[in-house]
């Protein structure tokens, strides 16, 4: 490995300032390479679901970001392609809901002109909640992206407007699905988010309904994530459970990862009408191959979902910052990546309010 120094132009960011250039492959403490990035784009969302945004705390006295805190579509943009020739092969951009964003089509348009080095289009997705998806699906398709994920806790009406807190119909998300559908989205997947005594009796319903649709279906277990949901383990379906209930339905074989760290345990429905997954980050921690990094609204990189620090790119973007700069900051920030929370959580005492604040998810993005 051949190291060159760059010394980082601004002061501020002091922890960058002197890192080094590295050739050869990019790989943290526990030898995890950068695959995923994941990009927030507003730190707002049209919904209040409560494990994520609680209404008491983002009310209208929330300090949301000002608008000038934000990244322009150029810097991250910059960011990413700085990120894709050191690795990452998957972009997704999350939020808070991305498609609140204003003009995010260009957003996308810019990124879908990257390739990686060895001259691959980058898998570039995006996780939404759905309300907007009948006006934006054909906007996102032409403007390059690939696929889509969209989170959908419940089919029943009213538990669905009581999930989102907003009142929010359900029958706009289906319709929202149908659009990407129309437009030629492939690949769609639909995440829900279990929760025990809320919305654990949908879980048979949604798999009816996305059973031989081809979208994908996939369960998640409600994590301790960010410092307002007020998490209690009791509320957590461990997927265990949830494959239990699928198979009092239906057989199911296991099926391979894609990729290392791939988050959901997959699984084929016996009779072939597609899949469905678990992800099982508080049961089952996958963080051993977790090659994810997240850029949050305002142009820091966390190394974990869990995280209550990340690391400020933005100064360098408005600085004289080259390339080259930028390049041996992310290498610098990767290579000193040890991350592994949910991996630790057991080991951990409890939460008692007085470690150092976790960040919301809704920030860096989900
Ligand atoms: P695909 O490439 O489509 O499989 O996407 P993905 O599973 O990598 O990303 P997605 O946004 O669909 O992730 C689904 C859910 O998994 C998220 O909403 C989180 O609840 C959880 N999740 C994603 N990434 C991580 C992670 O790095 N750590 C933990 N603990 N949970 C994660
Ligand atoms: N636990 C698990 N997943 C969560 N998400 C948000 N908050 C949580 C949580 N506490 C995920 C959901 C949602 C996406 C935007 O973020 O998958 O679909
Ligand atoms: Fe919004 Fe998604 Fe969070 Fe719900 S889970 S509040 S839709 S960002
Ligand atoms: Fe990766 Fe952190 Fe999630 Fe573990 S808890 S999988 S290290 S983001």
């Amino acid at each position: 490995m051949v190291h060159r120094v760059i010394p980082l132009l601004d002061q501020r960011t002091h922890a960058l300032r002197s890192a080094t250039l590295v050739d050869g492959p990019l790989l943290d403490q526990l030898h995890r390479p950068l695959h995923d990035l994941r990009i927030s784009v507003t730190d707002r969302c049209n919904f209040r679901c409560s494990y994520c945004m609680p209404k008491a705390v983002f009310n209208k006295d929330y300090p949301y970001l000002p608008h000038s805190a934000l990244l322009s579509f150029e810097e991250i943009t910059r960011v990413a392609r700085v990120a894709v020739a050191q690795g990452v092969r998957k972009i997704r951009l999350t939020g808070g809901e991305p498609l609140l964003r204003k003009n995010i089509e260009l957003l996308i348009a810019q990124l879908a002109q990257l390739h990686t080095p060895d001259g691959q289009p980058l898998d570039l997705t995006l996780t939404t909640n759905g309300a907007l998806l009948a006006r934006k699906a054909q906007a996102l398709k032409d403007a390059g992206l690939q696929r889509l994920t969209v989170s959908l806790d419940g089919l029943d009406d009213t538990i669905f407007r009581k999930m989102n807190d907003v009142d929010f119909p359900v029958r706009d998300v289906l319709d929202g699905l149908e659009a990407a559908h129309k437009a030629g989205l492939a690949d769609i997947k639909v995440n829900m988010v279990v929760q025990r005594g809320t919305n654990d009796h949908e879980i048979l319903p949604m798999a009816r309904h996305f059973k031989g649709t081809g979208s994908t279906l996939r369960f998640i277990e409600y994590m301790d994530v960010g410092a307002t949901n007020g998490w209690r383990m009791d509320q957590v379906v461990p997927s265990r459970e949830v494959l239990q209930t699928l198979q009092t339905q239906w057989a199911l074989r296991p099926l391979a990862p894609h990729t290392p760290g791939e988050t959901a345990q997959r699984w084929a429905y016996a009779d072939g009408s597609g899949e469905v997954g678990v992800i099982s980050s508080v049961t089952q921690a996958f963080c051993a191959d977790c090659s994810r990094a997240r850029l949050s609204t305002d142009g820091k990189l966390y190394l974990c979902l869990f995280a209550s620090q990340g690391h400020d790119l933005r100064d360098l973007l408005r600085g004289e910052a080259t390339d080259a700069h930028l390049t041996a900051a992310i290498q610098h920030i990767w290579q000193g990546r040890s991350d592994r929370y949910s991996a630790l959580r057991a080991a951990l005492p409890a939460d008692t309010g007085t470690g150092a604040r976790r960040v919301e998810m809704s920030y860096i993005g989900g």
